[in-house]
Protein backbone atom coordinates (compact mmCIF):
# COMPACT_ATOMS: atom_id res chain seq x y z
CA UNK A 1 0.00 0.00 0.00
CA UNK A 2 1.38 3.10 -0.93
CA UNK A 3 1.35 5.96 1.37
CA UNK A 4 -0.27 8.77 -1.31
CA UNK A 5 -1.09 11.62 1.43
CA UNK A 6 2.35 12.10 1.72
CA UNK A 7 4.13 14.94 -0.50
CA UNK A 8 5.96 13.14 -3.27
CA UNK A 9 8.67 11.62 -2.88
CA UNK A 10 11.71 12.00 -4.79
CA UNK A 11 12.48 10.15 -7.80
CA UNK A 12 15.32 8.75 -7.34
CA UNK A 13 17.39 8.66 -3.91
CA UNK A 14 21.38 7.97 -3.22
CA UNK A 15 22.48 6.94 0.29
CA UNK A 16 26.38 6.96 1.74
CA UNK A 17 25.70 3.99 4.04
CA UNK A 18 28.27 5.44 6.54
CA UNK A 19 28.61 6.08 10.55
CA UNK A 20 28.04 2.46 11.02
CA UNK A 21 31.61 2.32 13.20
CA UNK A 22 31.26 5.54 15.07
CA UNK A 23 27.70 4.09 16.07
CA UNK A 24 28.89 1.25 17.29
CA UNK A 25 31.79 3.19 19.12
CA UNK A 26 29.60 5.13 21.01
CA UNK A 27 27.49 1.86 22.20
CA UNK A 28 30.69 0.03 23.36
CA UNK A 29 30.02 -2.15 20.48
CA UNK A 30 32.75 -4.17 17.79
CA UNK A 31 32.06 -2.27 14.34
CA UNK A 32 30.99 -5.37 13.13
CA UNK A 33 27.78 -4.64 14.96
CA UNK A 34 27.44 -0.99 13.51
CA UNK A 35 27.35 -2.86 9.86
CA UNK A 36 24.37 -5.46 11.33
CA UNK A 37 22.54 -2.30 12.40
CA UNK A 38 23.05 -0.24 9.21
CA UNK A 39 22.10 -3.66 6.91
CA UNK A 40 18.87 -3.50 9.00
CA UNK A 41 18.25 -0.36 8.71
CA UNK A 42 19.18 -0.53 5.43
CA UNK A 43 15.91 -3.35 4.73
CA UNK A 44 13.94 -0.95 6.84
CA UNK A 45 14.41 2.09 3.88
CA UNK A 46 13.89 -0.38 1.05
CA UNK A 47 10.40 -0.99 2.53
CA UNK A 48 9.66 2.63 3.05
CA UNK A 49 11.15 4.14 0.01
CA UNK A 50 8.60 1.77 -1.32
CA UNK A 51 5.95 2.30 0.39
CA UNK A 52 6.29 5.95 -0.37
CA UNK A 53 6.92 5.55 -4.51
CA UNK A 54 10.51 6.45 -4.52
CA UNK A 55 11.36 4.53 -8.08
CA UNK A 56 15.36 3.80 -7.93
CA UNK A 57 17.39 3.66 -4.60
CA UNK A 58 21.14 3.62 -4.66
CA UNK A 59 22.48 2.81 -1.65
CA UNK A 60 27.06 2.78 -1.01
CA UNK A 61 27.39 -0.26 0.39
CA UNK A 62 31.03 -1.13 -0.98
CA UNK A 63 33.56 1.37 -2.28
CA UNK A 64 36.80 0.31 -4.05
CA UNK A 65 38.41 2.09 -1.17
CA UNK A 66 36.93 -0.31 1.55
CA UNK A 67 39.16 -2.80 0.54
CA UNK A 68 42.20 -0.77 2.47
CA UNK A 69 40.06 -2.31 5.89
CA UNK A 70 41.05 -4.74 7.77
CA UNK A 71 40.24 -8.04 5.83
CA UNK A 72 38.03 -9.64 8.73
CA UNK A 73 35.90 -6.53 8.58
CA UNK A 74 35.80 -6.96 4.61
CA UNK A 75 34.84 -10.40 4.92
CA UNK A 76 32.11 -9.12 7.15
CA UNK A 77 30.52 -7.07 5.10
CA UNK A 78 31.06 -8.89 1.77
CA UNK A 79 29.17 -11.62 4.26
CA UNK A 80 26.14 -9.64 5.10
CA UNK A 81 25.80 -8.61 0.87
CA UNK A 82 25.96 -12.59 -0.01
CA UNK A 83 23.11 -13.09 3.09
CA UNK A 84 20.91 -10.37 1.46
CA UNK A 85 21.61 -11.72 -2.31
CA UNK A 86 20.78 -15.26 -1.29
CA UNK A 87 17.44 -14.23 0.72
CA UNK A 88 16.00 -13.99 -2.52
CA UNK A 89 12.11 -14.93 -1.11
CA UNK A 90 12.51 -11.44 0.94
CA UNK A 91 13.49 -9.06 -1.82
CA UNK A 92 10.64 -11.09 -4.26
CA UNK A 93 8.18 -10.65 -2.16
CA UNK A 94 8.28 -7.09 -1.93
CA UNK A 95 8.93 -6.93 -5.60
CA UNK A 96 12.00 -5.03 -5.89
CA UNK A 97 14.38 -5.06 -9.03
CA UNK A 98 17.79 -5.40 -7.52
CA UNK A 99 20.81 -3.98 -9.29
CA UNK A 100 24.08 -4.23 -8.42
CA UNK A 101 26.53 -1.42 -9.81
CA UNK A 102 30.45 -1.20 -9.21
CA UNK A 103 33.22 -3.91 -10.50
CA UNK A 104 31.92 -7.32 -9.69
CA UNK A 105 35.38 -8.93 -11.43
CA UNK A 106 36.72 -8.90 -7.89
CA UNK A 107 34.29 -9.93 -5.58
CA UNK A 108 34.21 -13.72 -5.03
CA UNK A 109 32.71 -16.22 -7.46
CA UNK A 110 30.17 -17.00 -4.68
CA UNK A 111 29.06 -13.26 -4.72
CA UNK A 112 29.00 -12.99 -8.66
CA UNK A 113 27.04 -15.72 -8.83
CA UNK A 114 24.46 -14.30 -6.26
CA UNK A 115 24.65 -11.11 -7.74
CA UNK A 116 23.91 -12.83 -11.30
CA UNK A 117 20.75 -15.06 -9.46
CA UNK A 118 19.34 -11.96 -7.91
CA UNK A 119 19.19 -9.35 -11.14
CA UNK A 120 17.81 -12.57 -12.54
CA UNK A 121 15.33 -13.58 -10.65
CA UNK A 122 14.36 -9.29 -9.75
CA UNK A 123 14.31 -7.70 -13.27
CA UNK A 124 10.94 -8.11 -14.43
CA UNK A 125 10.08 -5.72 -11.13
CA UNK A 126 9.69 -2.16 -12.14
CA UNK A 127 8.05 -0.01 -9.24
CA UNK A 128 11.06 0.04 -7.08
CA UNK A 129 14.63 -0.33 -8.43
CA UNK A 130 18.01 -0.99 -5.73
CA UNK A 131 21.20 -0.53 -6.72
CA UNK A 132 23.24 -2.04 -4.53
CA UNK A 133 26.62 -0.26 -4.89
CA UNK A 134 29.56 -2.95 -4.30
CA UNK A 135 33.16 -2.10 -5.16
CA UNK A 136 32.15 0.75 -6.41
CA UNK A 137 33.83 4.11 -7.13
CA UNK A 138 32.66 7.01 -9.48
CA UNK A 139 35.58 7.76 -10.99
CA UNK A 140 36.38 3.93 -12.09
CA UNK A 141 32.70 3.91 -13.38
CA UNK A 142 33.47 6.83 -15.97
CA UNK A 143 37.41 5.52 -16.63
CA UNK A 144 35.39 2.13 -17.25
CA UNK A 145 33.00 4.38 -19.31
CA UNK A 146 36.02 6.01 -21.34
CA UNK A 147 37.66 2.51 -22.17
CA UNK A 148 34.39 1.13 -23.50
CA UNK A 149 34.00 4.66 -25.46
CA UNK A 150 37.54 4.14 -27.35
CA UNK A 151 36.90 0.73 -28.14
CA UNK A 152 33.54 1.58 -29.81
CA UNK A 153 35.14 4.82 -31.66
CA UNK A 154 38.17 2.39 -32.83
CA UNK A 155 35.21 0.17 -34.43
CA UNK A 156 33.49 2.83 -35.77
CA UNK A 157 30.67 1.43 -33.91
CA UNK A 158 30.92 5.61 -32.07
CA UNK A 159 31.92 8.60 -33.22
CA UNK A 160 33.88 10.35 -30.99
CA UNK A 161 33.67 13.91 -32.37
CA UNK A 162 29.55 13.70 -32.06
CA UNK A 163 29.59 12.12 -28.55
CA UNK A 164 27.02 13.96 -26.16
CA UNK A 165 25.73 13.31 -22.76
CA UNK A 166 22.75 10.60 -23.57
CA UNK A 167 25.70 9.01 -25.59
CA UNK A 168 27.88 8.94 -22.56
CA UNK A 169 25.29 7.56 -20.22
CA UNK A 170 25.23 4.81 -22.00
CA UNK A 171 28.38 3.48 -21.15
CA UNK A 172 27.54 4.48 -16.89
CA UNK A 173 26.29 1.26 -14.78
CA UNK A 174 22.85 3.44 -14.30
CA UNK A 175 22.06 3.35 -17.95
CA UNK A 176 18.52 4.10 -18.25
CA UNK A 177 18.00 5.78 -14.61
CA UNK A 178 17.49 8.93 -14.10
CA UNK A 179 20.11 10.89 -11.95
CA UNK A 180 19.32 10.91 -8.56
CA UNK A 181 17.37 13.73 -6.73
CA UNK A 182 18.69 13.59 -2.93
CA UNK A 183 21.69 12.20 -1.59
CA UNK A 184 21.65 11.37 1.82
CA UNK A 185 24.80 11.09 4.20
CA UNK A 186 23.77 9.68 7.83
CA UNK A 187 26.95 10.28 9.40
CA UNK A 188 26.74 13.92 8.48
CA UNK A 189 29.62 14.30 6.80
CA UNK A 190 29.32 16.56 3.36
CA UNK A 191 31.60 15.11 1.08
CA UNK A 192 30.66 12.93 -1.78
CA UNK A 193 33.60 10.62 -1.57
CA UNK A 194 33.60 8.93 -5.41
CA UNK A 195 29.77 8.18 -4.85
CA UNK A 196 27.39 8.84 -8.27
CA UNK A 197 30.22 11.59 -9.71
CA UNK A 198 28.75 11.85 -13.38
CA UNK A 199 24.78 11.02 -11.98
CA UNK A 200 25.12 13.69 -9.12
CA UNK A 201 25.33 16.89 -10.77
CA UNK A 202 22.26 18.30 -9.74
CA UNK A 203 21.29 16.24 -6.59
CA UNK A 204 20.82 17.74 -3.45
C1 LIG B 1 30.72 2.84 6.11
O1 LIG B 1 30.56 3.16 7.49
C2 LIG B 1 30.03 1.58 5.81
C3 LIG B 1 30.57 0.53 5.16
C4 LIG B 1 31.94 0.56 4.65
C5 LIG B 1 29.85 -0.75 4.94
C6 LIG B 1 28.37 -0.66 4.77
C7 LIG B 1 27.84 -2.00 4.45
C8 LIG B 1 26.88 -2.64 5.15
C9 LIG B 1 26.20 -2.06 6.30
C10 LIG B 1 26.46 -4.02 4.75
C11 LIG B 1 25.70 -3.98 3.49
C12 LIG B 1 24.65 -4.96 3.44
C13 LIG B 1 23.49 -4.76 2.82
C14 LIG B 1 22.48 -5.82 2.85
C15 LIG B 1 23.18 -3.51 2.10
P1 LIG B 1 31.83 3.22 8.40
O2 LIG B 1 32.16 1.85 8.84
O3 LIG B 1 32.90 3.92 7.62
O4 LIG B 1 31.40 4.04 9.62
P2 LIG B 1 32.26 5.22 10.21
O5 LIG B 1 32.22 6.27 9.13
O6 LIG B 1 31.55 5.61 11.44
O7 LIG B 1 33.62 4.67 10.47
Amino acid sequence: QKDAALAPAPCHVGIIMDGNGRWAKKRGMPRKAGHAAGAKVFREVVKYSSRRGVRFLTVYAFSTENWKRPAHEVAVIMQMLQHYLDDSEQYIKEEIRLRIIGDRARLSERLQKAIDKAEKASEHFTDLTVNLAVNYGGREELLHAAHMIAQDCSTGKKNATQLEFPDLEQYLYTIGQPDPDLIIRPSGEKRLSNFMLWQSAYAE
